[in-house]
């Protein structure tokens, strides 16, 4: 595995769709560089994945953090292979007229900043290395709208909106895509839609089939809004 061995850094890595992917990537001998805020979860990923993997708890929305971050991963040597930008909130079900002011800054903070963060902690390196893939999570709701999820579609469509001009500046052979992972049964989908849930697909049959289809990803792919969905 040592000469395709990638590193794969993960936001959002403590539970749902990120944990399953880091679990895979692991099992598959690729080395994971994760956060997300639960410390406990976090300590207990680290002494089950050792090092080289690497988890630290980063709230993707404090820039600083994100730097801190960064400066520790990258002075290790362990510039990103592929970055999964993962960690989002979903808002608490309400009309546009009822979010409060907190929760939309919230949202804003950490779906959108959040990545911009990582993005402009990161990516120069890889730029500099001269490879790399960024994969930022979308959703349908970057794309299509519902009632009272008003706040969570604002920051899809945002990232959207990022990824397309991320696509357009990065030099080749770097890419950038947006990915909406289709309905997945973790703990967001169960705040947003608790009836679908228990009847959609598990994190980590999700992270079984498209793990490999991330790790494949390219130039060739650059710019694209991509939808991996099972079933
Ligand atoms: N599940 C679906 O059906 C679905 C559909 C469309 C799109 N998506 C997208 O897929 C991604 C993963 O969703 P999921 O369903 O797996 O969600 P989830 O189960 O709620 O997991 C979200 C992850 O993000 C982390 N996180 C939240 N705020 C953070 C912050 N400020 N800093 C760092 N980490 C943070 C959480 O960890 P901590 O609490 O420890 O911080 C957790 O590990 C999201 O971008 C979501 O929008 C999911």
């Amino acid at each position: 595995m040592s000469e395709t061995r990638r590193t794969v850094l993960i936001t959002g890595v403590t539970r749902g769709i990120g944990r399953s992917v880091a679990e895979r990537l692991a099992e598959d001998g690729h080395v994971v560089v994760g956060c997300g805020r639960s410390a406990p979860v976090l300590e207990a990923l680290s002494s089950r994945l050792k090092a080289p993997h690497r988890f630290a708890a980063v709230d993707v929305g404090d820039a600083e953090a994100v730097d801190g971050w960064a400066r520790d991963v990258l002075d290790a040597g362990a510039v990103p292979d592929l970055i999964f930008n993962n960690a989002a909130l979903m808002n608490e079900l309400a009309p546009m007229w009822k979010v409060p002011a907190d929760e939309m800054e919230r949202m804003l903070r950490v779906n959108v900043l959040g990545v911009a963060n990582v993005v402009r902690a990161f990516v120069p390196a890889m730029i500099e290395r001269g490879r790399g893939v960024v994969v930022n999570l979308s959703s349908g709701w970057g794309s299509s709208t519902s009632p009272e999820v008003g706040p969570y579609c604002a920051t899809k469509y945002a990232i959207e909106g990022l990824t397309g001009s991320l696509a357009q500046e990065l030099p080749a052979p770097l890419a950038c895509v947006a990915l909406s992972p289709g309905v997945v049964d973790t703990e967001m989908l169960r705040q947003c839609l608790p009836d679908l849930a228990p009847s959609c697909v598990g994190p980590e049959a999700w992270a079984d089939r498209y793990v490999d289809d991330l790790l494949a990803l390219g130039r060739a792919d650059n710019g694209r809004s991509l939808r991996f969905e099972l079933g």
